[in-house]
């Protein structure tokens, strides 16, 4: 492959990724985990299975998992934590966000415990790393190895009893015994239900299903501790700051997104042309060109964002079109499906704070500054050091009934 073409600003990053002449090209060495999935379909295929699994991604269905689901996935993660009065987020993130992505999946966690949910996270995150495959620094025979082991794990343990749950209640509806109101609402029960068995052999809804646990899991777990530790350090510096995030929850959002378009869990989207084609910014490209849009790039543009752009900022200004979180969620026909549920709704004007959806990102920080979590003075936060990525990899916390939000 030659260099890349390389795509930085906001506006040519948009126009970029809505030229249908593009495929996806960050996933090609991973495809022992990715090939087939809805992030490398291209074209016809692609908008005919995002339009099956939109299915479960509707605005009313987020508004009902805000309010009813999702508390009850939060409290059962955090009892724990509660209970001993402090906790580590980085684990913490990963439980909750790991039963939140699961839920969306389709895939059931009989047990309800703990050790049940770090086993799906420790598979997970060897489906990431053959995901992601062409950053690994390992020799990739035995990613790929680990690969096929996880997924030989993966498909008895959690994915055939789920299946076989969704099959037996798909035949209850068809014998009229329950309503649709009745079925999981998940990606699964729309791909056994609805998906056509020839394109979704056993291995393809493997694959599929393995794609929404990582595609949900990591990238909500390091946003909502970088989204911590922003807010947390921007209040810290003016005591008053808390009485706002308390009192403000539309406020509190607007400080969640400012914190994702600082640190896109994706920094960049590669894509291959299929034909010759000319690009905003890269200009002539040629057929099996590859481009790379650099996201992180363009939401530090100075020129939209001011020249404070490099800083957590939740009082600036940002006119739309630009979104107040950038390009972190991509654009055009790979859009994040994952992106209401957890950045919300963006509120445009005055906005009713009782009904608005405000992403769970926002919902599971509230919930923990509620209950009085601060860093731990003795014990600071500290980077991932097995990453480039700038994540953090120890973030202790500790619950001050002092500080509780009453
Ligand atoms: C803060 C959290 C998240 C971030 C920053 C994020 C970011 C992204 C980005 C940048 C893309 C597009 C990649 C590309 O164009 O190559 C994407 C695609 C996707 N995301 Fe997310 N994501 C997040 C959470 C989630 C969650 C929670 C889910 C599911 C429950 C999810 C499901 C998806 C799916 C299904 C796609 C593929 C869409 C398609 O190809 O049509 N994401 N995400």
């Amino acid at each position: 492959m030659g260099q890349p073409h390389v795509v930085t600003g906001m506006d040519a990053i948009s126009a970029g990724l809505r030229h249908p002449g593009l495929k996806q090209a960050l996933y090609d060495e991973g495809a022992v985990i990715m090939d087939g999935t809805l992030l490398t379909l291209h074209g016809e295929a692609h908008r005919r299975r995002r339009v099956l699994e939109f299915r479960v991604f509707r605005k009313d269905f987020f508004h009902w998992y805000e309010r009813t689901v999702f508390p009850a996935t939060l409290r059962a993660s955090m009892a724990g934590d509660i209970a001993a009065g402090r906790s580590e987020l980085v684990d913490l993130g990963y439980r909750v966000t790991m039963n939140l992505t699961a839920d969306f999946a389709g895939i059931d966690r009989p047990d309800q415990t703990q050790e049940e949910t770090e086993s799906l996270l420790r598979l997970v995150a060897v489906f990431s790393e053959g995901a992601t495959i062409i950053h690994s620094t390992r020799p990739k025979d035995v990613v790929r190895d680990e690969v096929r082991a996880a997924i030989a794990d993966f498909e008895p343990r959690f994915l055939a009893p789920s299946v076989a749950r969704r099959r037996a209640l798909l035949a209850r509806l068809d014998a009229g015994e329950i309503t649709e109101d009745d079925l999981p609402r998940d990606v699964l029960t729309v791909i056994l239900q609805k998906g056509d068995p020839d394109e979704f052999t056993p291995d393809m809804l493997t694959r599929e299903i393995a794609f929404y646990l990582q595609a949900g899991a990591h990238s909500t777990a390091n946003s909502t501790i970088h989204a911590f530790h922003d807010i947390y350090s921007w209040a810290e510096a003016e005591p008053a700051r808390w009485t706002r995030l308390r009192d403000d929850p539309v406020f509190f959002q607007r400080c969640v997104h400012e914190s994702l378009r600082l640190h896109p869990a994706s920094p960049v989207a590669w894509r291959t042309a299929t034909c010759p084609m000319d690009l905003p910014e890269a200009g002539s490209v040629a057929e099996g060109d590859t481009v790379e849009f650099r996201l992180a790039e363009a939401n530090r543009d100075r020129a939209l964002f001011g020249d404070d752009a490099d800083i957590f900022n939740p009082e600036r200004q940002v006119a739309p079109p630009t979104l107040p979180f950038g390009h972190t969620f991509g654009t055009g026909v790979h859009t994040c499906l994952g992106r209401d549920l957890d950045g919300g709704v963006v509120p445009r004007g005055a906005v009713d704070p009782e009904t608005h959806q405000y992403g769970t990102i926002t919902l599971f920080l509230r919930d923990l500054f509620a209950r009085g979590a601060r860093q731990t003075p003795d014990d600071p936060p500290r980077l991932a050091t097995h990453t480039a990525r700038k994540n953090w990899g120890h973030y202790p916390i500790v619950f001050d009934p002092a500080r509780e939000w009453t």
